[in-house]
């Protein structure tokens, strides 16, 4: 074994304090009071301490689709970022309310397309191409505002579970898909659905292009888009990882780049993730390329596995999921009703739910 060091505890990792003790005993205290009434939906990605409160713990395919399913609650709080609590907000029932317990979790990736652009691109392609012959296709990682322009304009939502579906979806009602804005998520679905190299091209949002010829001949138009997290995953982290450990397992996101990916044992979902490595063996070794707070999670859950984040020294943290505090929590639900709601305009939620539903008939 060389001298690298793996990781099996994440940086960001701290002990819990007698203040956390006495807020999660608070919090407990405070859903107990409001029963059924309450729901709390919980991302794989959120802090160890956040999790446990999660009625529904998961990727966001299932939260979007538990959002939609709330019979009792009044309130759904939604441990995640931005367009998830946005997303739930959009599916479930008008009278119920949807919170973001901090507001300013956000998702980088999803701001590297925002309203403007996406029409200026539509525009651009139908000066060339009859646009309905394209299907947008937008990661559930985006605004309300462009779920609604998928919704309008015959288009789908995927996640990281359903992307191939959505696109053979997509397929089946038109010529060419507009997918954005994760341009790793939509390589990789199309390397998954064999769709050749030569039949696809990049839409850099920063640098418009100006020559048509390649994206009149392509099938899959992508949108140059990425997320921090995923794309600081490497082959030299893989080589790394396979050198010291033999025999190890790997599995990845499908936001990492298709390298990462194509040398990884399994890609799917955060859900997939923690399915894989459940399935794995006692006395298994798996590296692990997603958000530092699963893996560690998972790392904490099998103790007779050994469990360590793929990039070794490098802490993959989404900082925006990471946002998300016991203090947070607390005051969100001491104040429903009155503060961290999400709201939806009407106009943009009843077009974007068109999307989301299209999504959530595909399985
Ligand atoms: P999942 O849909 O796999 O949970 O992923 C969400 C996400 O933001 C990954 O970075
Ligand atoms: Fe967005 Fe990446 Fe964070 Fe997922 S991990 S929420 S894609 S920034």
């Amino acid at each position: 074994m060389n001298s690298m060091t793996i990781q099996t505890a994440p940086t960001c990792d701290r002990p819990e304090t007698l203040d956390d003790v006495a807020l999660k005993a608070h919090i407990r205290g405070l859903i107990d009071r409001w029963g059924d009434k309450l729901v709390i939906l919980a991302h794989h990605y959120q802090r160890k301490e956040i999790v446990p409160f999660g009625n529904f713990i998961g990727d966001s395919y299932y939260l979007s689709k538990m959002a939609a399913q709330q019979e009792k609650a009044e309130h759904i709080v939604f441990c995640g970022v931005h367009f998830m609590a946005e997303s739930a907000r959009i599916l479930c029932r008008p009278e119920q309310r949807v919170y973001l317990p901090n507001l300013r979790a956000g998702c980088p990736m999803a701001d590297m397309a925002d309203d403007a652009q996406v029409d200026d691109a539509w525009e651009w392609l139908g000066q060339h191409i009859d646009t309905k012959k394209i299907i947008p296709v937008s990661y559930m990682n985006s605004a309300a505002s462009l779920k609604a322009f998928c919704g309008a304009n015959g288009g789908i939502i995927c996640t990281s579970s359903n992307a191939e579906k959505a696109f053979q979806w997509a397929f089946a009602r038109g010529e060419k898909v507009f997918f954005f804005p994760d341009e790793h998520l939509g390589t990789n679905t199309a390397n998954r659905l064999g769709i050749p190299r030569d039949e696809r091209v990049l839409f850099d949002p920063m640098h418009p292009p100006t020559d048509p010829r390649p994206f009149i001949k392509a099938r899959v138009i992508l949108w140059k888009g990425f997320c921090h997290v995923h794309t600081n995953f490497t082959v030299g982290h893989i080589e790394q990882a396979r050198q010291n450990y033999p025999g190890i397992k790997i599995v990845v996101h499908p936001e990492c780049k298709e390298d990462v990916v194509d040398r990884a044992d399994a890609v799917g979902s955060t859900a997939f993730i923690a399915k894989y490595v459940a399935a794995q063996p006692a006395g298994s070794i798996i590296a692990i390329g997603t958000e530092i707070n699963l893996t560690s999670r998972l790392a904490d859950e099998y103790p007779d596995k050994t469990i360590f984040e793929l990039s070794g020294q490098n802490c993959p943290l989404c900082v925006n999921m990471f946002r998300t505090t016991l203090g947070d929590l607390a005051e969100c639900i001491e104040n429903l009703g009155h503060k961290n709601e999400i709201q939806v305009p009407p106009a943009i939620a009843r077009d974007a739910r068109l999307a989301l539903e299209r999504m959530l008939e595909l399985s």
